[in-house]
Parts: C-alpha cells; structure tokens; sequence
C-alpha cells in the first residue's frame, strides 16, 4: 500500500480526496493535517465521513510526514503551498499541489496575478500541468504536479484540440459560472447562504487567476473570462464563444474531438445538440464537452465537478498515472 498524506485535510479539497481514496484498492491515507483543527477526529470536520477513517488532523510536522507518507496532496492555498512543496520534494517524495503555486511557469505572469513573490523558482521549473489527456507522459515522469484550476480545466480541454488543429481565430471569451464551493470553506460575506440564495452574480470580470494559466498551457495571447456564482455547491458550465475559420463543419469539429478524445474515459464528447448540465456531472470526474456551430460564431460548451475533475478526481487521476495504476482506480 502507498501512503498518502493530505496537507491542509479540513477543507473541500480534502474531504473529496479523502472520500475517493476510501475506495482505492492500493493506497491508504495516514496523515492528514489541519492548523486550526488538529487533535479533532476527521468525521467531526467531515461528517458525511463518519466511522470511515480512524484519524485525526494533526498540526504539519514534516518528520512524522517524511517517515509515514510517500505521496503528498498539498490542498491549501496559493502561496502557502510553495514552501510545503519545497520539504517534500526534496525528500523524493511525489508532491500533488492543488494550489495554483506551480501552475503558471512564468514568474512575473505569477507574481502579478497573484500579488506574491514565488519563493520556489528552481522548484516550478520541475512541475508537471497535471492535465492528463493532454500531458499523460509527462505525468508519468513528474515528481511535482501542478493540479489545474477547476475554470481553468473546464476552458482548456474544449478550445485545445481546435486551437492545436488552427480551427478558430484568438478572440475567444468565456462565461463560465461555478458552485459556491469553488471558493473553498472560509468564511466570507459573498458565499453566505442569503447572499447566495436565489441570486446570481458575475465576479472579476476579465481579471480571474485562471487565465494566465489557459493562456500559458493553450498558447494564445488573448481570452476574456467572466466568471459568476451560481446558487449550487458545486459544478462549473462554461460557455466559450469563438470565431470559426471559413469553412469549418460540424463533422470537421465532432472529428477532431475525436481525434483528441475519443479514448479518453472522463471526457464525454456530447453530439447532437446536447449540452453539459451541472447536475449531469456533479460527483463524478468527467468532463461534458457540447458544441453549436453557427454561421460566424462557435459555441463551446463545457461542464464538470470544481471539487472532481477540477481538483480532487484530477488530483488522484495524476496520481494514479504517476504510480503506474489503472487511470480509473477510485474514480467514477
Ligand atoms: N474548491 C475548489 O473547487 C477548488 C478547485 C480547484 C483547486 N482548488 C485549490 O485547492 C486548494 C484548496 O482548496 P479548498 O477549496 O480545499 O480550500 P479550503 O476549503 O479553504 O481549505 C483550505 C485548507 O488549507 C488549510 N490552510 C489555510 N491556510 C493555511 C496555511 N497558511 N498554512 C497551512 N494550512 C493552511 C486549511 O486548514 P485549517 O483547518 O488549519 O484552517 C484548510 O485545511 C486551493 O489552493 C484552491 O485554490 C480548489
């Protein structure tokens, strides 16, 4: 059994890790940590948990993780996860950063968006975008990987394969909306439940973090994204608008998705005008790609699980391919 460590367990990222690797057949979780909340049982933060793991949050101590652990889930926030990464990977360990930390290999690109000084320079230079339909053979070689953004996910792998194949001009813009746990479990007036119930609202428009990292990892200089939240939990629809080049068919766009994704498990190629919902792919790790071919506009349309495909169901996935284990192990 390989045994996993989970940095930063109190959260959403964490508790989802934890409920998927409850179902591996080859890896255990045997720490878990949590800074304010160490010494509780992880059922009395993670209810739905309850009876399923005998462990409690500890307070980060790097020796007890170096002798207990080789694979680290970091789930915390950017910034904090930078230096937790550094410890880790020195030790040989395989370190999974849920964080935005190793995302983006341009520093000054990091440093602006994310108004930090990245303290891992020669570190970053080793990570691995965790994308697997995109970046499978790299994540097989990586020791550090950079887990995706849940946006971020859900843009890239529809306009990939069509920017790959020069399909659509760079004037691409995204509304997407995603479920309130996409925030993570802080408190904070904008995810309160009354200011959520029956509302809906558009937040950092053009400014999100995660189009640096689409830019980065899609090649292109320019995309507009407006993201909003939506009075669910969880799930992410994202609509992206382009510009088709002349001449380009619904069979020429069915048969490069094809071409890219026919074989891939969690990514479900939706034909004949039906689209992603949320609810169709709440709790589970697929991504639902949609499309409608206009006269001078293509509409991509794009669905997934924040906690799943756009963080914990990816995360182990990358795992999973690292270790040399079947894809699928645990995840639905
Ligand atoms: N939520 C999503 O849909 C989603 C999707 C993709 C990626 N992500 C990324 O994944 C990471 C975790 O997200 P989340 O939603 O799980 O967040 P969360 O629910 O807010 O949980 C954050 C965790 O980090 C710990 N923590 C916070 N600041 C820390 C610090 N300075 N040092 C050590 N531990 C600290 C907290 O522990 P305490 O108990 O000690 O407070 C908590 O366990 C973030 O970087 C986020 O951007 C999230």
């Amino acid at each position: 059994m390989q045994k996993i460590a989970i940095i930063g367990g109190s959260g959403y990222t964490g508790r989802e890790l934890l409920k998927i690797l409850l179902k591996h057949k080859k890896v255990e979780v045997t720490k878990i940590t949590s800074e304010n909340n160490a010494g509780k049982k992880i059922e009395e933060l993670h209810p739905e948990l309850f009876g399923c793991y005998d462990l409690r949050f500890e307070k980060y101590n790097w020796q007890t993780i170096k002798n207990n652990c080789n694979i680290v889930f970091l789930c915390l926030p950017h910034a904090a996860s930078m230096n937790f990464a550094k410890e880790t990977y020195d030790s040989d360990k395989i370190v999974i950063d849920l964080s935005a930390d190793f995302r983006i290999k341009n520093i000054p690109v990091y440093e602006k968006w994310y108004k930090v000084k990245h303290t891992q320079v020669e570190l970053l230079k080793t990570a691995v975008y965790g994308l697997p339909e995109l970046h499978r053979y790299a994540i097989k070689q990586a020791k550090l990987i950079a887990n995706p953004g849940c946006y971020a996910t859900s843009i890239i792998l529809p306009l990939y394969p069509l920017i790959k194949e020069n399909l659509i001009t760079d004037n691409i813009i995204v509304d997407a909306k995603s479920g309130v746990s996409g925030a993570g479990k802080k408190m904070a007036m904008p995810y309160l439940y009354n200011e959520q119930n029956e509302n809906f609202m558009p937040y950092n428009p053009g400014t999100h973090r995660h189009t640096p990292e689409v830019l980065e990892i899609l090649g292109i200089k320019n995309l507009t994204l407006v993201p909003h939240l939506l009075p669910i939990t969880r799930g992410i629809i994202s609509t992206i608008y382009c510009t088709p080049k002349q001449g380009l068919t619904q069979e020429k766009i069915n048969n490069t998705y094809d071409k890219y994704y026919k074989n891939e498990k969690f990514i479900r190629l939706l034909k004949n005008e039906i689209y992603p919902q949320a609810r169709t792919v709440a709790n589970t790790n697929f991504c639902d790609i949609g499309f409608k071919l206009l006269e001078n506009k293509l509409i991509l349309i794009s669905g997934l699980d924040n906690l799943l495909k756009g963080a914990s169901g990816q995360a182990v996935q990358n795992m999973n391919i690292i270790l040399g284990f079947d894809e699928n192990e645990s995840l639905s």
